[in-house]
């Protein structure tokens, strides 16, 4: 495995044919770096699942460089999806359709539908429009972390959680911190209304502001979608340290909270957010700095409102401790 720490047109070049070749490429998004494969390469993909050590019929969301390419992996798409893809893309969006033939059982988990997402990062956009120039039509790329446990954005977050599991031929491209830091929001387009499967940066408000129609939000736990979303697992996301929420902390436990809420005495500090973006952004780096200094416990609270604070007490929920 390859890390490249200055990603050069030419370097993205070489990165797109490797890609093509069958190879893994692990690649900044605007939400968490991605562990990218050719989206039509079977044995490309049953590689990337035993890098992520991930069961092979959970589905992958396929990532295009525009909205040029969606109609070759989805059909039937429903004006307001579009409406939603013309508004949000390039951004942390992916959308559930119908999928085409394209869109085979590797890739969707043996569903009838596809999850597709243009992301925003310049590096992205950049590997993807020389992919398709190549002749690629998308890349499939899961979080590049093993399976259940913290996302990562920072090329070094990619490095730690997969180098022994990386061949000699893959890559990793570093872009630097991701900016929004937790996952794209999922929506369900494949009925009348649209559906959150995981909150994210788009938020419900932003959706039904835009399409005026009623939006359903998957809760954790509940099994009212009968569509198969492992982010739904009650438990994922998680560092070693044991998470804990509006607790107070013992001695020595690390503590995560907005900046305006003070360290309780004996407490370790992982992230001072000021608002919810910041918090979103320094998540999962706040969870990875507890286990490289080996906290037993972090205390997290859970920041307010109905903006990126629900999808950042959706992680939070999903990696506390159940006991
Ligand atoms: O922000 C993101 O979405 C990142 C970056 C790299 O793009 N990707 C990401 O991928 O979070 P992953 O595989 O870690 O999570 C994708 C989620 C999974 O829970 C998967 O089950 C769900 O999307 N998904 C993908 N295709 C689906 C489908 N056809 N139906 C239902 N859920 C789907
Ligand atoms: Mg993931």
């Amino acid at each position: 495995m390859a890390l490249i720490s200055s990603c050069t047109a030419s370097t993205l070049k070489d990165a797109a044919t490797s890609l093509r070749s069958g190879n893994l490429v692990a690649f900044p998004t605007e939400t968490v770096y991605g562990l990218g494969v050719d989206a039509t390469n079977k044995d490309a993909v049953v590689h990337l699942f035993q890098v992520k050590g991930r069961p092979s019929d959970h589905p992958l969301i396929v990532h295009i460089a525009s909205m040029a390419n969606l109609g070759k992996w989805a059909r039937e798409i429903p004006e307001y999806a579009r409406k939603l893809a013309r508004t949000f893309w390039p951004g942390p969006m992916t959308l559930i359709l119908p999928r085409t033939n394209l869109a085979m059982d590797f890739i969707t988990g043996n569903q009838d539908s596809v999850g597709i997402r243009v992301p925003s990062h310049p590096l992205a956009t950049a590997l993807l429009t020389e992919f398709e120039d190549q002749g690629g039509l998308g890349i499939a790329a899961p979080s590049a972390n093993r399976f259940g446990k913290v996302s990562p954005t920072t090329a070094d977050a990619v490095v730690e959680e997969l180098s022994s599991y990386l061949s000699p031929a893959d890559l990793i491209l570093d872009g630097g911190p991701c900016e929004v830091g937790v996952e794209s929001t999922i929506i369900n387009c494949t009925q009348d209304f649209p559906e959150i499967l995981r909150p994210g940066a788009i938020t419900v408000t932003m959706i039904s502001d835009l399409i005026g129609l009623r939006v359903n939000q998957i809760t954790t736990g509940s099994n009212k979608s009968i569509i198969k979303a492992p982010g739904l697992l009650q438990s994922h996301y998680a560092p070693k340290a044991k998470v804990f929420l509006s607790t107070t902390p013992d001695l020595g436990d690390g503590f995560i909270a907005l900046a305006d809420i003070p360290t309780p005495p004996g407490a370790i500090r992982l992230a001072s957010p000021k608002d919810t973006r910041e918090y979103a952004h320094l998540l999962y780096q706040a969870l990875r700095l507890a286990d490289s200094k080996q906290l037993p416990n972090v205390i997290a609270i859970p920041p307010t409102g109905d903006d990126l604070a629900v999808a950042i007490c959706d992680r939070l929920e999903k990696c506390a401790y159940k006991g």
